[in-house]
């Protein structure tokens, strides 16, 4: 498969095809419809909730959607998108469950897949550029969890989300 053209990616469609869940605010639009191709040629099958040019959105209220419908089990992960990424990445991560990466390069997204076993990837439109932001979609997606002695560690990142949820 592969979508062609300059930039496109070529690879083979994974034998796992992922709902992924695509949302930003409006100062990275552009970026968020780039994360969502990367997606979709990599075989994923891909939800974008916005928003469309020209409309204004709060970061706070995109992130906490995208978190939501990851931490339900409606998508498998997640990829947003504002100006730095800090602001959505932030919203998403106060979603119980959620573990927003927010990245800019390669080796941070690679380890957050593989050791905080991260389901939501967070890029910022005025941090990367084209190039580097599909690189890191592209190598957030393809990268697995490793488990064994980092899945206690995720546990324990679980214990916190159920920490502060618990009521006095
Ligand atoms: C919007 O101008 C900007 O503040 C937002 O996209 C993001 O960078 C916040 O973290």
């Amino acid at each position: 498969r592969g979508v062609g053209g300059p930039g496109r990616l070529r690879h083979r469609r994974p034998s796992l095809t992922m709902r992924m869940v695509v949302a930003s605010d409006h100062a990275a639009v552009e970026l968020r419809q780039e994360m969502a191709a990367v997606a979709v040629e990599l075989g994923h099958e891909v939800t974008d909730l916005g928003p469309a040019p020209g409309e204004a959105v709060d970061y706070p209220v995109n992130g906490a959607r995208v978190g939501r419908l990851v931490a339900a089990g409606e998508y498998d992960l997640g990829l947003i998108a504002c100006g730095t990424g800090i602001g959505i990445g932030i919203s998403a991560n106060k979603v119980p469950g959620i573990r927003a990466a927010i990245c800019s390069d390669a080796y941070s997204a690679k380890m957050s897949r593989a050791h905080n076993d991260a389901n939501v990837l967070a890029l910022g439109a005025r941090v990367v550029g084209t190039g580097l932001a599909r690189l890191i979609v592209e190598t957030w997606l393809t990268t697995e969890f490793e488990g064994g002695r980092h899945a206690r560690r995720v546990g324990l990142i679980a214990e916190l989300d159920a920490a502060a949820g618990r009521q006095l």
